[in-house]
């Protein structure tokens, strides 16, 4: 990546789907260019009704907001800056869809803290424990399966279906249904993305029936489980009642799709950035596989850093306001840009270098400090230390062997596919 920014400013269009098919040096240029010379820089929305009859016609267009102050500065003041009005996404969801997608991560207190309450207390230590302990056993059977082979799709093969095996463990969702909620979870976060879609499909309809076919999937789980009570997070969400609160099956479905679809993909495409990391960066990965366990404690967060696997949240101005020196109206939106954030070169030293001692690392992968940040952030630490770990023990030499297929997504700075090689191996049952 170049330091220097070269590019014209007004060539910049982040709400041209083009922008997210750049390469990603192409992207943090164009951020580099907007944190430096337009930091709150507005765009017309995207009009998403030429390929949807859901979507609403484009509204009055965002600000994107790109260094890491300003982002951090919104997330702490929902007060000024709201999560309700329209969702998180860049257009005003439409009615049918607010219901599916407008769940805890889309709400404003006292509403989002009555919400949070409740599935916090679901998402106990003890169960979070629980939870971590699962994750060294799929790592290890995913490892197993491709162990022999020298070589595989690292994405399809081992960093997608850990995520998606834990949050189904989680939920007690039984594997016959994982292909479902791998198919429906993608639809969801990478809309837009047509190798999730079939042809001639509208991506908003498609998105709809993901939803439902997830509601549906998880409707009758949570009915069953009623009856036959067990130790999965659907018991503890369908049970938990804090003085006299309890989640309506609207918000327990709308909650089921925010996990599914918030802790899937992001997990996922930040081990998969990792292991492209940690081949680009040699010395790097020697540091961390000198001593795995200290690194972690920095390296996992820098991975973090680095893959940004969400790009942005929105936010909608509550009051006529000023952020940076710059006039905001009320009603207007603004998009965090966390990858912009994680690059800001006021906060990061060389922030184009993956550093896993990075230390301190106040990144904002996981949001900024604020009501909205991320609940499944512990989890999802643990996931990516845990298959880093084993990875490197079980297969010490793996390395990405392929150019990364990016996915083409406003939303989730995602990998499809990442070809991945080591020297064959016996998995542990036979060793
Ligand atoms: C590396 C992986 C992950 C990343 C990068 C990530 C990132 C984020 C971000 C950027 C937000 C929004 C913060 C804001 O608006 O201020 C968020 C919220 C959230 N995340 Fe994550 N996440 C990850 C993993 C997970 C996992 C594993 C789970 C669940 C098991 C999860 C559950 C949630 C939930 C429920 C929210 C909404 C919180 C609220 O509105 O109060 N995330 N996450």
């Amino acid at each position: 990546m170049t330091h220097v920014p070269t590019m014209n400013v007004d060539d910049i269009d982040l709400s041209d789907m083009a922008f997210w098919a750049l390469p990603w040096s192409e992207r943090e240029r164009a951020f580099a260019v907007l944190r430096a010379e337009r930091p709150l820089a507005y765009f017309p929305e995207p009009d998403l009704s030429t390929s949807s009859a859901l979507a609403p016609p484009p509204g009055r267009g965002y600000r994107a907001v790109t260094r890491h102050a300003d982002v951090v500065e919104v997330s702490r003041h929902p007060e000024l800056y709201c999560s309700s009005k329209g969702a998180i996404s860049i257009i005003d969801l439409p009615e049918e869809m607010v219901e599916f997608f407008a769940g805890m991560i889309s709400t404003d207190n006292p509403r989002h803290a009555r919400l949070r309450r409740i599935v916090s207390a679901a998402f106990s230590p003890r169960r979070i424990n629980a939870i971590e302990c699962g994750i060294e056993e799929v790592a290890g059977r995913l490892i197993d399966r491709v162990a022999t082979l020298g070589g595989c799709d690292f994405v399809t093969e081992l960093a997608a279906p850990l995520s998606l095996e834990i949050i189904c463990d989680m939920m007690g969702l039984p594997p016959s249904e994982h292909a479902t909620v791998f198919r429906c979870s993608n639809i969801i976060a990478s809309s837009g993305d047509h190798e999730y879609l079939e042809p001639g499909d509208d991506p908003l309809e498609a998105m709809l029936s993901a939803g439902y076919e997830l509601v549906d999937l998880l409707t009758k789980l949570s009915a069953f489980r009623k009856d036959h009570p067990t130790d999965d997070l659907t018991t503890a969400l369908i049970s938990t009642n804090i003085d006299g609160e309890a989640l309506t099956p609207a918000e327990l479905a709308s909650f089921f799709i925010l996990l599914l679809t918030a802790g899937n993909e992001t997990t996922r495409n930040s081990i998969s950035h990792g292991l492209l990391a940690l081949t680009e960066f040699p010395d790097q990965r020697a540091i961390w596989q000198a001593d795995p366990t200290t690194v972690a404690a920095t390296g996992v967060d820098e991975i973090v850093r680095w893959a940004s696997p969400v790009n942005w949240m929105r936010r909608t101005v509550t009051e006529d306001t000023v952020l940076s020196g710059e006039e905001l109206h009320a009603g207007d939106k603004v998009l965090l840009f966390y990858g912009s954030a994680n690059r800001d070169e006021s906060v990061f030293a060389d922030p184009y270098t993956f550093d896993v001692l990075r230390h301190p690392n106040p990144h904002v992968g996981f949001g900024a400090a604020g009501p909205h940040f991320c609940l499944g952030a512990h989890l999802a630490r643990r996931e990516v230390d845990v298959m880093l770990r084993e990875l490197l023990v079980r297969l010490p030499d793996i390395e990405a062997s392929g150019e990364p297929e990016q996915a083409v997504s406003r939303f989730v700075n995602g990998i499809k596919h990442l070809q991945c090689r080591f020297t064959p191996t016996a998995p542990r049952s036979s060793a």
